[in-house]
């Protein structure tokens, strides 16, 4: 991993654009500009498959695209979606999601999307890593949790190797494109995160 905190005053003259960098990627901020790439990987049918969202117009997907450009990030009650780019041709590659509970901010629900054509090469791990070690050592979070579909295995593998309990198992609590849906809930803690040798690991990739 690079360097701390590596946010800049780039857009507006005063306020720090949210920037961080790994040792491959950045996630920063959406723009209007990842209108296209977005809806590439959000539309894909392999994408969608364990998800309950629902693919975007290109309408929908530009208002979507327009709101994440424009709004405060990481707000009470609301879904951030932060945009991975790849630093080696400054592709967005995908987006981790981040839902900051409206009740206490200091729990959130974490998702994450790979491009297929990108996955399969540590990239949710590096982007996650580097996410959570921002959110959790500015003691902005103290819980994350993740809910991920028993049969998606790539997203277990993920979790889990970032060193996520696997909490619970729930039957059927979701209807999704015309069937029952289970969830694994899958859970972090601050004061796990920094302790676990695991991401020790991944961060030295
Ligand atoms: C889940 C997802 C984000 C993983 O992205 P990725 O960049 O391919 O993941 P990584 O390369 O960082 O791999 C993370 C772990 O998953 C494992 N993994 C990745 N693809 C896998 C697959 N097809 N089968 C089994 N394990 C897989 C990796 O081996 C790695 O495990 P390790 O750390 O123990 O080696 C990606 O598959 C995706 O976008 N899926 C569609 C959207 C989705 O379902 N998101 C999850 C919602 S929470």
């Amino acid at each position: 991993m690079r360097g701390a905190d590596e946010r800049s005053k780039e857009h507006d003259g005063g306020a720090p654009a949210f920037s961080l960098r790994s040792t491959r990627l950045r996630l920063r901020q959406f723009r209007v500009e990842d209108l296209e790439p977005f809806l590439a990987y959000h539309n894909d049918p392999e994408v969608v498959r364990y998800q309950s969202w629902e693919p975007f117009t290109r309408a929908e997907g530009l208002a979507f695209v327009r709101e994440q450009a424009t709004r405060p990030m990481f707000q009470q009650g609301q879904w951030t979606q932060v945009a991975i780019e790849f630093e080696g041709d400054a592709a967005l590659i995908g987006d981790c999601a981040l839902y900051v509970d409206a009740a206490d901010a200091r729990l959130a629900e974490l998702g994450i999307t790979i491009a297929p054509a990108r996955q399969g090469r540590g990239f949710a791990r590096e982007a996650l890593t580097r996410l959570l070690d921002d959110r959790f050592s500015r003691r902005a979070l103290h819980r994350v949790v993740a809910n991920v579909d028993p049969r998606n295995t790539p997203s277990i593998a993920l979790f889990e190797g970032l060193g996520f309990v696997r909490e619970g198992h729930l039957r059927e609590n979701e209807w999704i494109r015309g069937e029952w849906c289970d969830t694994l809930v899958f859970g972090c803690l601050a004061r796990e995160w920094g302790a676990d040798p695991r991401r020790a690991g991944a961060r030295a990739r």
